[in-house]
């Protein structure tokens, strides 16, 4: 760990020997909250907002992070002061951002599986657009607006069939997955929603895939929707907005990532020409680098020639490691003068192989009791988490102006038990 001097996730730094948040020690957090915890920065957070709001500066254009990336209260309310609009995939991601006050005509709800309770919801509330992921939905939506006598006002995701290059688990657009809707069904739709007076379909999208590193993928998906409009514009459809998702990849060990300027360098070419309001919905991207899991080294090991650094956070706290063989920095909380580096694994407690942060990694050896940061893990972090071997959820903090505060205690052993019933009711 010594060898790594220059952590490549801005919000951190090194003070002297001390690894440091916005200005605020890491070390003096975790005093005060323990281990494990999650720690954010706001600062980092709105610098990433601002980035990607004014690279589309020059066309009309929402920008609606995505929920699910880390979806804490305080963050959504950080995000709806920036003027972000949400990208919700469910009831209760809704409810959360109506929690944290969002507009709700900020609001697309995107997603393979709505079910009919959670598009009530949402019409109920007015949401601004709902992202129809087949013809059965599109009916379903339709039925329901009728019911409700609300207004749906709905665009259709297409699956362009592009690779976005990426983990398969988290590649999306191609047409052997499960999202979106087949290019050559599009018209078919549109002639459908004609007939339905509650449902105004007026827009079109793509969500290709997540932690994309290359801008053609984007580029590709975009020429082939802009085709699509015209056609469907030839045909005599209306369409206001386009919904290029989200997936814009970034920097876990050092990869060269494209700025939010490259992607509009790209796509606004091919796409400002249609006139219509572009819609984004970048998750990772936004809160990605912001964060950190800090974990305390509790024992150090040797079976056969494999040496382990355990330490007290574990796949439920981060599970991104094992789920997609995911690449975490991994730092020390105070560097140390000692030298002495070694190749380990970087496991948690849990009863699984699976339970690891880092394998074979080259890292300064450790002491027991020493704090460790891991890297870039603002997004699909904590979401993730869960209380798999009845571990309590660990807290998070968010630094706002070098202030460090609670935004989620740590779970008690009562919350694990929580909505359990020990004398079972009969039903
Ligand atoms: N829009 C839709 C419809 C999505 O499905 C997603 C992510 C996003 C936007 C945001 O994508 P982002 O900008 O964050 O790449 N748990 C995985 C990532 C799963 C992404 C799922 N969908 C991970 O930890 O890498």
């Amino acid at each position: 760990m010594s060898n790594v001097t220059r952590p490549n996730f801005h919000p951190i730094s090194y003070r002297g020997r001390h690894l440091f948040m916005d200005g605020v020690s890491i070390r003096e957090v975790v005093s005060r909250v323990g281990t494990p915890c999650y720690i954010y920065s706001a600062g980092d957070i709105r610098r990433r907002f601002g980035e990607f709001d004014d690279a589309f500066a020059t066309v009309p254009h929402r920008v609606c992070y995505a929920v699910k990336a880390n979806s804490n209260l305080a963050i959504l309310k950080l995000f709806r002061t920036l003027g972000s609009g949400f990208d919700v995939v469910s009831g209760g991601e809704l409810f959360r951002v109506l929690r944290a006050g969002a507009n709700p005509r900020a609001v697309v709800f995107s997603g393979v599986g709505k079910t009919a309770e959670e598009i009530d919801f949402a019409l109920s509330r007015r949401i601004g657009q709902f992202n129809v992921e087949s013809a059965a939905e599109l009916e379903l939506l339709a039925a329901r607006a009728q019911a409700l006598r609300v207004k749906a006002e709905a665009g259709l995701r297409v699956n362009p069939d592009v690779d976005p290059r990426t983990h398969p688990y988290i590649a999306t657009g191609l047409r052997e997955h499960k999202f979106g809707i087949d290019i050559h069904s599009v018209d078919e739709l549109f002639r459908a929603a004609r007939s339905r007076p509650f449902l105004r379909l007026r827009g079109l999208g793509f969500h290709i895939g997540s932690q994309i590193l290359s801008l053609e993928p984007f580029a590709d998906a975009a020429a082939i929707l802009a085709n699509k409009v015209r056609q469907l514009r030839a045909a005599g459809f209306e369409i206001h907005t386009l919904d290029l998702g989200g997936g814009l990849g970034i920097s876990y060990r050092g990869e060269r990532t494209p700025p939010a300027q490259a992607l509009a360098r790209r796509v606004l070419p091919i796409l400002r020409p249609l006139g219509c309001t572009l819609f984004f919905e970048p998750g990772r991207w936004l809160v990605g680098r912001a964060g950190v899991l800090v974990t305390r080294v509790l024992f150090l090991k040797r079976n056969g020639r494999k040496n382990f650094v355990v330490v007290d956070a574990g796949m439920n706290d981060l599970i991104r490691p094992t789920l997609y063989q995911a690449f975490h920095q991994i730092l020390p909380v105070e560097r140390s003068t000692r030298t002495g580096s070694f190749r380990a694994d970087v496991v948690g407690p849990i009863c699984e192989t699976g339970d690891f942060f880092a394998r074979d990694r080259r890292l300064r050896k450790p002491q027991p009791g020493e704090l460790l940061a891991i890297g870039e893990t603002g997004a699909y972090g904590f979401s993730l988490a869960s209380n798999y071997n009845a571990r309590p959820r660990c807290p998070e903090i968010l630094i706002d102006a070098s202030r460090a505060r609670l935004i989620r205690r740590r779970e008690s052993p009562a919350d694990l038990v929580r909505g359990e019933i020990l004398s079972p009711i009969r039903l």
